[in-house]
Order: C-alpha cells, then sequence, then structure tokens
C-alpha cells in the first residue's frame, strides 16, 4: 500500500478489541515445562498454589490445552478507559534513517501508570477482589509494575502492598509517590521487615537489591497475612495470557491494511510484553500458517537469553517460590544497577524459554549506551519519550531496518514500545552527561549464579 492509504496511527474501533485473551501454549507441540514443588521436585497442584496466588489465576497459570479464556466484562470496560492502544508507523523514523524498511509500533505508554503492564494489573485485581480478598502483594522493579497494580487495586478497592528494588526507590522517588497516591505502601527491597529480607542483607550487606530478593519478600508477606495473596507482572503464564491483548490488537489493526509483518522485536524482562505482542504470530507460526522472525531484545548485562541456561530454578533469591524451567542465571545472580530496572531479572518466562529452545525465536542482547542513543534518536523524530526497557525494542529495530537500508529490502517491522521514560530523567541525564557505563558480567561472574543453580534432570 502507499504511503497516503496507511495512517500514521491505527487505531481500531471498540468493537473490535479483544473479547478473548489468546492463550498460546494450547498451541506448543512441546509444552513449557510444569512448574515444580522444591520440597517435592513434583508438578505444583492447583491446592498448592492456591495460599499463594489467587484461585482463578492458578487455573489460567496450569492451562496449556485451553486456547481463548474469555476477558470478562468488567475487566473489557477497563480496557476501553486506555484501549485499544495505537500502533504507529514511523514514518518519520524511517525517513530519518533513509531506510526502505516499513516500521510499526505498538505503543502501551498511553495510560497513566504509562506502561503496558496496566494490561495485567487489572486483570489480577479484578480476581482478587471477585475472590473476596483484603489485598494483594508484590514486587516492582522500575516501578512501572507497581503504578500499574496500585491503580488497578485502587479502582477494585483492595488494598496494595509493594516492594520495590532498592535501587529503583532511590533512583525513581516520584514513581513511588504515584504508588502512594493510589494508596499503596511502598518499601524498599531488601527490607528488614521480612525474615527472608533479614537474610538477604545479612548475606549482601548494601545491594541495591532486585526482582527476585523483591519476589521473596512480597510473597512471605502474602502467605503469612490473612486475606493477601502474591500477584507477579511478569514471567508467569497468566501474565503473557493476559498481555496477549496487545498482540491481537496489533493483528487485527495489521490485517485491516493488509499488512504481514516480516520482524516481530521486542523487549524481555521477564518476558510479559513480549509474549503477549507475539502470541497470535507464535501461534500462527507453531500451527504452520505463517512465518515470522521474532526477536527478544535484553540487556547486556542481565543476558537470561543469550547467555543463560536452560535449566530448573528458583523464581526467586529466597528461593521460596516453586522452581520454573526457563532460561536462567540463577536465582543468586544480583545483575549491575542497569537503568533499565524492569529487565533485571535474572530468569525468563519458562513458555519463551521453550520457545527460544525449540529454535522458534531469537534473541540479542544491548548495552545500555547504545539503547540511550536509540532511545534519543527515537524521541527527537518520533515524540515519544521512551522507557530504558522499551528502548532495548527500538535499538534493535534500528539496527535491523539499517540492515535493510544496506541490502535494500523493504522489510516491515514491528516492535513493542511498552512505555514513557518520564519516571527515567535521572538515567537520561547520566546518559547527556557522559556518566553511563555498560557493564558486561564475564563468565566467572556468571558461574557464581550457575553454581548456585539447583541440580535437577
Ligand atoms: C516499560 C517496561 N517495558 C518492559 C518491561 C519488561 O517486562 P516484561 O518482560 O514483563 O514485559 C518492563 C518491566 O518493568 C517495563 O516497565
Amino acid at each position: 500500500m502507499s504511503k497516503q492509504e496507511i495512517p500514521y496511527k491505527i487505531y481500531l474501533e471498540e468493537s473490535e478489541m479483544p473479547k478473548s485473551w489468546y492463550n498460546v501454549r494450547a498451541d506448543m507441540k512441546n509444552k513449557p515445562a510444569p512448574l515444580l514443588n522444591p520440597g517435592t521436585l513434583q508438578p505444583m497442584k492447583q491446592e498448592e498454589l492456591q495460599p499463594v496466588f489467587c484461585e482463578e489465576l492458578v487455573k489460567q497459570e496450569l492451562d496449556d490445552t485451553t486456547a481463548y479464556f474469555e476477558i470478562p466484562e468488567e475487566i473489557r470496560n477497563f480496557y476501553k478507559m486506555y484501549r485499544p492502544s495505537p500502533l504507529v508507523r514511523a514514518y518519520c523514523l524511517e525517513e530519518k534513517l533513509q531506510t526502505p524498511a516499513k516500521i510499526y509500533y505498538k505503543f502501551e505508554g498511553n495510560n497513566t501508570s504509562g506502561s503496558h503492564k496496566l494490561n495485567s494489573a487489572i486483570a489480577q485485581a479484578y480476581y482478587a477482589k471477585k475472590q473476596g480478598l483484603k489485598g494483594v502483594t508484590t514486587e516492582t522493579g522500575a516501578g512501572q509494575w507497581g503504578t500499574a497494580l496500585s491503580m488497578a487495586c485502587s479502582y477494585f478497592g483492595l488494598d496494595c502492598k509493594v516492594y520495590m528494588v532498592k535501587v529503583s526507590y532511590e533512583q525513581k522517588p516520584f514513581r513511588r509517590e504515584v504508588m502512594r497516591t493510589y494508596g499503596a505502601s511502598v518499601t524498599p527491597s531488601p527490607s528488614m521487615d521480612t525474615e527472608v529480607g533479614r537474610k538477604i542483607l545479612e548475606a549482601h550487606p548494601g545491594t541495591s537489591g532486585s526482582l527476585g530478593c523483591a519476589i521473596s519478600e512480597a510473597v512471605e508477606v502474602a502467605t503469612k497475612k490473612e486475606g493477601y495473596r502474591y500477584v507477579l507482572g511478569s514471567v508467569l503464564n497468566q501474565v503473557l495470557l493476559h498481555q496477549s491483548v496487545i498482540g491481537l490488537e496489533t493483528k487485527t489493526a495489521l490485517d485491516k491494511y493488509g499488512i504481514k509483518p516480516d520482524i516481530i522485536i521486542g523487549c524481555a524482562g521477564g518476558g510479559s510484553n513480549l509474549g503477549g505482542l507475539i502470541a497470535p504470530f507464535m501461534g500462527e507460526k507453531l500451527r504452520g500458517e505463517a512465518d515470522y522472525r521474532i526477536i527478544a531484545v535484553e540487556p547486556a548485562s542481565c543476558p537470561s537469553f543469550t547467555r543463560g541456561k536452560f535449566a530448573y530454578d528458583f523464581c526467586d533469591t529466597g528461593m521460596v517460590c516453586p522452581l520454573a524451567k526457563m532460561h536462567t542465571l540463577g536465582s543468586g545472580f544480583i545483575p549491575a544497577a542497569d537503568h533499565a530496572g524492569g529487565l533485571r531479572y535474572h530468569g525468563m518466562s519458562s513458555t519463551l524459554s521453550q520457545l527460544y529452545h525449540d529454535g522458534l525465536m531469537e534473541a540479542v542482547s544491548v548495552k545500555q549506551t547504545s539503547v540511550f542513543e536509540a532511545a534519543e534518536q527515537f524521541a527527537r523524530v518520533e515524540g515519544i519519550l521512551p522507557a530504558p526497557e522499551s528502548s532495548h525494542a527500538i535499538r534493535v529495530a534500528i539496527d535491523e531496518a539499517m540492515k535493510c537500508k544496506e541490502t535494500g529490502e523493504e522489510k516491515t517491522i514491528v516492535f513493542g514500545l511498552t512505555g514513557t521514560g518520564y519516571f527515567d530523567m535521572v538515567a537520561y541525564e547520566k546518559f547527556h552527561n557522559g556518566e553511563m557505563r555498560d557493564y558486561v558480567p564475564t563468565d566467572e561472574e556468571l558461574q557464581i549464579g550457575f553454581d548456585g543453580l539447583p541440580k535437577i534432570d
């Protein structure tokens, strides 16, 4: 189609929004390995997970055969406040790069929480409320998930206790205040409030924390406090399921104009936005109906796909959670204080890990200075100030577009722009002042994390 026929922003009608989430596991021949009970090493049963997670969410977690889950009307109505999100044709970026590639991005930053995290937060808060709970506990890295969850909890009148990775808590005081505005309590992690927090602090005094530590603390509080459950913003199958709304909308928008992407790119922290964006495309690939190149982008400082092991591991540092088979750097790995806080997780969604293991998707790791170069380049022409996490996808989208410039190929590239970076200005400041450093762990440093992997065949 010519430039005139494809608008800068492809919006859908409300009536075109998905009515069901899509569960990609239903189409996977090699299912993701089950969560294991760390005591018995047997697959976790529904009744074992229910003291930690909400009932309905446990069902979604364990179901790898149902392809579609209807989105409850209350959630669909909430979605309508900020969805459908636009699929933007990056004409200005294409022009700037002088590339024949056609670049599209699905922009998830158009809500107050500023990222895609709200898509799952509202679903999880809904199921907690429906179960009659008083509140939920969670961890947050960069703060986007905590913000999204505090918004969702205030909407349903639930208490929300957030354990925020210490480095982000200190770097992003305003993010913390947004959460408190929505009524959440926010504690820097590791803290002295929990048994596991005290243990971690004793072993690593002065640590800047990690998602793995914050998860342990939030799980401990949820299981000890009556009427509370733990909710997680990424990694789990249920989160990827809710985030499939991103991919389903993207596919509908592209289909409307007869566009078939060649390359789909997303940043990967625990895998939720990427898993959501690629879901319907991966479904087609798994069913043999179409083929796409799918690329996960991770920070070089926390390279779980590209340098991790595919093994059973703990999801948290305190080793209180079930074991998941995933690409992991080891639950004892504490990554350097990279500015993309949301990508500093030692493991990866077991669904994406299996897909990667089976050669159905690729992964690359990038250094943070090159990520901020791409972020700035993008902001100057497209106007949106991207989150550091999202900018990992921008980096690789630009790299792929520049390859097209060399070869003259007119490939169609779609990437996920997961959020805005207004609370990340300290990171942008460091970049502008030339004070940003790239950190790439050595093989010896990674080995320390691998040595701590549980020995399971
Ligand atoms: C803006 C943004 N993008 C991406 C991510 C990565 O998370 P996930 O891999 O679950 O999408 C985060 C996590 O905090 C985030 O805040």
